[in-house]
């Protein structure tokens, strides 16, 4: 096993650790704006498979990550399960407000083979411009998150409309989060099949529910993705990230059974390393804001995280997502650190 990224997943503690940044393809690039123009809508891009091989592989011709991710979206999806999805030029993701059970039953599970075809592509074309050293991500979102747009129309400032409903319907309820982990279930599962190293679960917004909650729409829902995706896929490594979980990551990542854990900002790293079983990884997890300020700050920031995760298995990389005013000159300076380390 040469990938540094994969040995990390595997349990050891490669120094100086394996780096990517969440967002790492993306508006702070002048090629990516340069192609993006080009594609005419998000979704369009998502689903042509040169254009989002290409833009996956952009950051690492710039900067030798040890890893790429797919350039797909969550949304990809409830969009694949024929539940409306736009991107408003400069107002994120607008869906249809789901409410109802026959809301539930209009989403269409036998569309999403045919509808994934082309993300399926360029997971094939981006693992072929790859080298033998750099880790291919696949990616979905956990259900909670995804179910937190479909249910909410697109983000939002409080979650008031999911949390509700997850504790006052909670069958309607938790008969999406059922159809949300059956598809996710098979869409990470075509995408290790077309050649990701390593499948990652984004659940941004796992932090906004109660501890009750999160264990039953965080946790289990998470447990039942690794547990069907390790029965096909025993050798495909699964990160997951419960962003805003405090103190609920060392249970999550217990429980989850995945083999790396995402901290978010937030997390304290010498608290959050010593919840996390020692056998699992750690990813994370440096402000993506001392990225945009770069300089003194950015290096203090780095050095932090640094001497934090020295001596286990972890992967260099933010708390959440570059922003898009971040400084292509500040992350080469981040990488040349790191690489130093
Ligand atoms: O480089 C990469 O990280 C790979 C591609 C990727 C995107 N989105 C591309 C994207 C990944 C892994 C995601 C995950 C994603 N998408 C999450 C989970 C991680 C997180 O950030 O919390 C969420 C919640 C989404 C939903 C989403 N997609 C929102 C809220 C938005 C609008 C906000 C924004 O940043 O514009 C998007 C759009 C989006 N997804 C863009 C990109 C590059 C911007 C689209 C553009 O170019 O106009």
């Amino acid at each position: 096993m040469t990938k540094p990224l994969l040995r990390v997943l595997a349990g050891e503690a490669v120094w100086p650790p394996p780096m990517w940044l969440m967002r790492q393809a993306g508006r702070y690039l002048p090629e990516y704006r340069a192609l993006r123009s080009q594609a005419g809508d998000f979704i369009s891009l998502c689903t042509t498979p040169a254009l989002a091989a290409e833009v996956t592989l952009q950051p690492i011709r710039r900067y030798g990550f040890d890893a790429a991710i797919l350039f797909s979206d969550i949304l990809m999806l409830p969009w694949a399960l024929g539940y409306g999805l736009a991107f408003k030029e400069g107002e994120g993701p607008v869906l249809p407000r789901l409410a109802t059970a026959a809301d539930v039953a209009a989403l269409d599970p036998s569309r999403v083979a045919t509808a994934i075809t082309p993300i399926l592509e360029t997971v094939q074309r981006t693992k072929a411009g790859l080298d033998d050293d750099t880790t291919l991500i696949g990616f979905a979102g956990s259900p909670f998150t995804v179910a937190c747009y479909m249910v909410e129309g697109g983000g939002s400032k409080d979650f008031a409309r999911i949390r509700g409903m997850a504790h006052g319907q909670p069958e309607l309820f938790g008969s999406l989060i059922d159809v949300l982990v059956d598809s996710t279930v098979e869409y990470v599962s075509a995408q290790i099949n077309a050649g990701a190293d390593v499948a990652m679960l984004f659940d941004s917004w796992a932090g906004v529910l109660s501890p009750l909650l999160f264990a039953r729409y965080v946790t289990d829902p998470t447990r039942r993705i690794v547990d069907a995706l390790r029965a096909r896929h025993p050798g495909t490594p699964i990160i997951g990230f419960p962003r805003l979980a405090g103190v609920q990551v060392g249970a999550y990542a217990a429980a989850t059974g995945v083999d790396g854990v995402a901290l978010d900002t937030g997390a304290e790293l010498h608290v959050a390393t010593g919840l996390v079983p020692a056998n699992v990884a750690t990813q994370g997890n440096l402000d993506p804001l001392a990225l945009v300020a770069g300089g003194a700050a950015l290096e203090a920031e780095a050095r932090g995280v640094l001497d934090a995760v020295r001596g286990r298995p972890h992967i260099f990389n933010l708390g959440h997502g570059i922003v898009p005013q971040t400084s292509p000159d500040h992350v080469a300076a981040l990488v040349a650190q790191v690489r130093a380390a």
